[in-house]
């Protein structure tokens, strides 16, 4: 195993750049291979199958550039294609849901815990399913918040009708007595402040640091780190919009 190859890493857009700049942060000496599938995005009001196969095609792409390790730095694509694609690929997949899931559990007291993110991450049960998997006890309450991504990829993290989109979202997670949310999708972190803002005394779990985290200790464990200073980042993208 050459060490010296790059990390790929894919979202459905830029959203995952969020999950990028931690690795970075966290990896200053690795070379990173982004790909953003541009083209087809939204995956989070898309089905299981096309996710999964639009999943596969992205990571047989970055396969071909050598990579050594693949990091799924969607949520939908993480819910949908995880299983698959750590059963096919010969190299370490790391996806968003799991290092998220772990934080969440490390931080919440009252053990109620939220859960945000696009309709077909909620829909799959991705992250109920682990955080109940690991504590049967947790109260955890889901939502789906299809306006956050198009708010966000329009600019609008903190305008008055964000802020009434989030009220909308969230009171009903906050009547629940809900102590800690994770930002189960890319675009989210965008909207860390302003959602902060609203519900001041909500603790946000933002899944990118976590995901940094767990990118570090597999490439720690399995001797893949690279030995160099610094690394370089290369984007690639599937389709370029009109400005
Ligand atoms: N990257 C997606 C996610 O994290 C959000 C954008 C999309 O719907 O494709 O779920």
């Amino acid at each position: 195993m050459n060490a010296d190859r790059p990390v790929g890493v894919f979202d459905s857009g830029l959203g995952g750049l969020t999950v990028l700049a931690e690795l970075t942060r966290a990896l200053p000496g690795e070379d990173f291979l982004y790909l953003g599938d541009t083209a087809r995005l939204p995956y989070g009001s898309k089905s299981p199958r096309i996710v999964e196969r639009y999943a596969r095609e992205v990571a047989d792409y970055l396969i071909q550039k050598d990579i050594k390790m693949l990091v799924i730095a969607c949520n939908t694509a993480t819910a949908h294609a995880e299983q698959t694609l750590a059963q096919e690929l010969k190299i370490p997949v790391v996806g968003v849901i799991q290092p998220g899931v772990d934080a969440l559990l490390a931080r919440t007291r009252n053990r109620r815990v939220g859960v945000l993110g696009t309709r077909s991450t909620i829909k799959s049960g991705a992250y109920a399913n682990r955080i109940q998997a690991q504590d049967r006890e947790l109260q955890v309450y889901s939502k789906e918040c299809p306006l956050f991504v198009p708010l966000v990829e329009e600019g609008w993290t903190d305008r008055r009708v964000t802020r009434l989109v989030i009220q909308e979202y969230l009171s009903e997670l906050k009547r629940e007595d809900v102590d800690t949310v994770v930002l189960g999708c890319t675009h989210y972190p965008l909207l860390k402040e302003t959602i902060q803002s609203e519900f001041p005394e909500l603790r946000l779990v933002d899944s990118s640091e976590e995901t940094a985290k767990a990118v570090r200790a597999k490439l720690e464990s399995e001797a893949l780190l690279a030995d160099r200073p610094r690394g370089a980042v290369r984007i690639y993208l599937t389709d370029m919009t009109h400005q």
